[in-house]
């Protein structure tokens, strides 16, 4: 299907293959084989808390616009929530991605579960009709994409395919952290949107697309970076151990009662109404 894509994005996202084989964590991420279990564990955690804030309250038909191998997805399935639903199909859930190959993967882990359907489709060009979701959930996708414009039209596509008392719920990676401060002033990297943008530059994009924000959260409050991104002679000096401590401890104590502090996080995701 004719999905206007990047071509190169695509055969990235292609290349990814393992179509049908069962996913663990390390294989979802293409994480190095040595990666230690406190990362492994770091990362189920904040998968967990990311459904469940994109998930929850879920009802009627749900739209995960670029599902990837299905993290969120089947997470938010397995909900004990949701599960009371399972009887009365009161949930239904569209995962939709461009990649052939990370539908395939999302598709076998959800084979038993009636209420979710995959589709091929990209996030500027939903292949739905208007008005046709309760909530769209779009979590690590507008950060992939080439160019802002094409960041612009998936919120206007966002917009569309949602009821007029839908919800979104869609992260960014803040330019304005602590650490993405540190790689562009110290270590001289260009931090630049689409995947990177400051809180202001992104909720006056949510703004331009109709959308008013209901409530955020931040996640990854890392000063530098850590182990998943550093070479074999850094680890040695890999600060990741403390730092991913530290932002735990920061999610779970200090953010629930200081909720501003949210927009401090490295990745944050926003809950939006249409205006
Ligand atoms: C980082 S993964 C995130 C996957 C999943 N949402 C999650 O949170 O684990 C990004 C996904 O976006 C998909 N993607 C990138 N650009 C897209 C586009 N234009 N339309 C649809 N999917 C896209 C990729 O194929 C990939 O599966």
């Amino acid at each position: 299907m004719d999905c206007h894509l990047d071509p190169e994005e695509l055969e990235f996202w292609e290349s990814q293959k393992r179509c049908g084989e069962e996913i663990d964590l390390k294989l979802a991420r293409d994480l190095p084989d040595d990666t230690p279990d406190f990362i492994l564990r770091m990362m189920d955690d904040f998968e967990e808390e990311a459904a469940r804030f994109c998930f929850s309250g879920v009802h009627g038909r749900v739209l995960d616009a670029g599902c990837g191998n299905g993290n969120l997805l089947i997470r938010a399935l397995k909900d004990r929530r949701s599960r009371k639903n399972r009887d009365t199909k009161a949930l239904e859930v569209v995962g939709m991605d461009f990649s052939a190959n990370m539908l395939g993967r999302a598709a076998a882990r959800a084979r038993s579960d009636g209420r979710a359907a995959f589709l091929q489709g990209s996030v500027t060009d939903l292949p739905f009709q208007d008005q046709s979701f309760d909530r769209v959930v779009s979590s690590g996708v507008l950060t992939c994409l080439p160019n802002t414009s094409a960041a612009a039209k998936a919120l206007q596509e966002f917009y569309r395919v949602l009821k007029p008392e839908g919800t979104l719920a869609v992260d960014f990676f803040s330019r304005t952290s602590h650490y993405t401060m540190i790689r562009k002033h110290l270590f001289r990297e260009p931090i630049n949107p689409p995947e990177y943008v400051s809180p202001s530059e992104f909720y006056a994009e949510l703004d331009k697309a109709g959308f008013a924000v209901l409530e955020c959260r931040g996640f990854d409050f890392k000063p530098c970076q850590g182990y998943l991104f550093l070479s074999p002679w850094r680890r040695f000096i890999d600060p990741g151990f403390f730092q991913e401590r530290l932002s735990s401890f920061l999610e779970r104590r200090v953010l629930p009662g200081r909720k501003k502090l949210n927009l401090l996080g490295y990745r944050i995701y926003v809950k939006c109404i249409k205006k």
